[in-house]
């Protein structure tokens, strides 16, 4: 069973400045929500009992988010508003399953994944990237599923635009297991458009093996001088691991890029 997940938050936000020039991006209302709290839903109700974020201190307004106690304490008691009471309560049942690592210097998902080393208690254990939300469909939950009736690892998957390929983990795939799965030959983290293996894109979404940190502890960086999970999961591959590319039902919406935040919140308002 997968109890555990990890969430890596410790990233600068770039794509999205000037906004993150001041704020956590994670922490951005999507329709009136913060980003990171659809994605807490998501990992409650895949089955998921603790989710450990990886912050910096640089992004501590994201624990300050969940450990406000006395701030809501005080107002609850001056005004008794139903809706703060009921968001407060909200921030406690999160605030109880989340654990904190800090990744201090942004070297890469890859990086950040390694901090939760200790914490792992599992042979697997999920993996949620905050600026992939995937709506209507439980991605996380379906992935679980695949990852019990097979006993491998998986990564969400998306065939993507020939011309974007370099904005993505590209996989090679080397069969079909079922309607929707595939089992993974190779992948390369953001391939040129010659080098790619193809148009088959991992989105933020894996089940991953504990054995996954001793290809970590030795990786070497990779492009842009950040160490990619990507790398060390080809490594896996290349050992034997068995790692399957579900392409879920699920809608898409990358909230990490400006265009793709605007658009997250125009889909999700209309819901
Ligand atoms: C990360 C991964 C990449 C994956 C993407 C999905 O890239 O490194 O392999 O395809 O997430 O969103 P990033 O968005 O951090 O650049």
């Amino acid at each position: 069973m997968i109890k555990q997940a990890i969430i890596p938050l410790a990233g600068l936000g770039t794509r999205l400045l000037p906004l993150t020039s001041v704020f956590a991006k994670e922490l951005l209302p999507i329709n009136g929500k913060p980003s990171i709290e659809y994605i807490l839903q998501e990992c409650i109700d895949a089955g998921i009992k603790e989710v450990i974020f990886i912050i910096s201190k640089k992004k501590i307004m994201i624990k300050n988010y969940f450990y406000n106690d006395k701030f809501y304490k005080k107002i609850i008691k001056k005004k008794k508003d139903p809706r703060i009471i009921k968001e407060y309560k909200k921030i406690l049942k999160f605030k109880k399953m989340i654990k904190f690592v800090y990744q201090n210097n942004p070297r890469g998902t890859g990086d950040a994944v390694l901090k939760t080393k200790k914490l792992i208690k599992d042979k697997y254990f999920l993996m949620l990237l905050p600026d992939d939300l995937i709506i209507k469909q439980n991605c996380s939950k379906s992935m679980i599923k695949i990852h019990n009736k097979y006993n491998s690892c998986v990564m969400a998957s998306m065939n993507v635009k020939k011309k974007t390929v370099s904005r993505w983990g590209i996989y090679n795939l080397s069969k079909k297991i079922s309607k929707n799965n595939f089992l993974i030959r190779s992948v390369v983290e953001k391939p040129s458009i010659k080098n790619a293996p193809s148009n088959k894109a991992v989105i933020g979404r894996y089940i991953l093996p504990k054995r996954i940190f001793e290809k970590l502890l030795k990786q070497k960086s990779g492009n842009n001088g950040e160490i990619h999970i990507t790398d060390s999961i080809q490594s896996l591959i290349q050992s034997g691991d068995k790692f399957i590319a579900h392409n879920f039902k699920g809608k898409y919406l990358d909230c990490g890029t400006m265009n793709g935040f605007i658009n997250s919140n125009k889909i999700i308002g209309k819901i």
